[in-house]
């Protein structure tokens, strides 16, 4: 993480750097801790959940458990969103809402911005749908069913221009590049883009190396299985 400041400091990105260290430091000021020991007893009552979410019968519990972002890193994605102060995000990936909540909580301390959320399983959708209205995020929170070969490109023509995007479902290459690139000439200049799971497989850590390299980019750093990149 040591490095991952480092790297965000020597491109003047003292907010980011900031962020990072509070929240892989469970530092969090007091307004945003607050937020994740909500969001967290929340967590905990679907983690004891036993009932069957998804068709093929995975549970509440096991769906929670494997999909959603742990504390550390959805705190950290709450930290950016109070840092950059973002007024349209999108957020690839759904699930039953955990990330979705950190984002929104960070939206209303900011006063201003919406979240646009995007998934395929509809059942997934509903349960995300409660779980942001008991934490009274729901007005926040506009969550789209759908493949994202669907809803991505309605998603970022009437977001536009998008100012961060968090991209965290379908973690293979050639879907993550595609997704990016269509994403492009929808970003504002120096929007947020942040992919999860950069090291979850061979093809994700290929996809990330090419994202490293791309042009338009003010600078691509990781953090964890976390990568960041600042748009030109
Ligand atoms: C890692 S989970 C998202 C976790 C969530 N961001 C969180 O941390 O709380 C990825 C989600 O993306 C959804 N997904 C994967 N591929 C998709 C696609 N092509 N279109 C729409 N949703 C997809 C999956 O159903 C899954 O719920």
């Amino acid at each position: 993480m040591v490095a991952a400041e480092s790297a965000l400091r020597r491109r003047g990105e003292d907010g980011l750097a900031r962020a990072v260290a509070m929240s892989y430091r469970g530092r969090l000021p007091a307004a945003e801790a607050e937020w994740a020991e909500r969001i967290e007893r929340v967590r905990v009552d679907l983690e004891a959940c036993n009932d069957a979410l998804d068709r093929d019968g995975r549970t509440v519990a096991d769906v929670t458990r494997s999909g959603s972002k742990r504390r550390r890193e959805a705190s950290m994605l709450m930290a950016l969103v109070r840092t950059e102060r973002p007024a349209s995000v999108i957020e690839m990936g759904t699930c039953v809402g955990i990330s979705g909540a950190y984002l929104a909580a960070a939206l209303r301390l900011n006063g201003n911005g919406v979240l646009v959320t995007l998934e395929r399983g509809a059942e997934r959708v509903g349960l995300a749908r409660q779980v942001w209205a008991d934490l009274g995020l729901a007005d926040l929170v506009d969550a789209r069913v759908g493949r994202f070969a669907n809803t991505l490109a309605p998603a970022l023509s009437d977001q536009e221009p998008v100012d961060f995007l968090f991209v965290d479902g379908h973690h293979e290459r050639v879907p993550t590049l595609e997704f990016y690139a269509a994403a492009g000439p929808h970003l504002r200049a120096g929007a947020l883009v942040v992919f999860d799971d950069i090291r979850w497989s061979d093809g994700m850590r290929e996809a990330w190396a090419d994202i490293e390299r791309q042009p338009d980019q003010q600078f691509a750093v990781k953090v964890g299985d976390i990568g960041i990149v600042r748009r030109t």
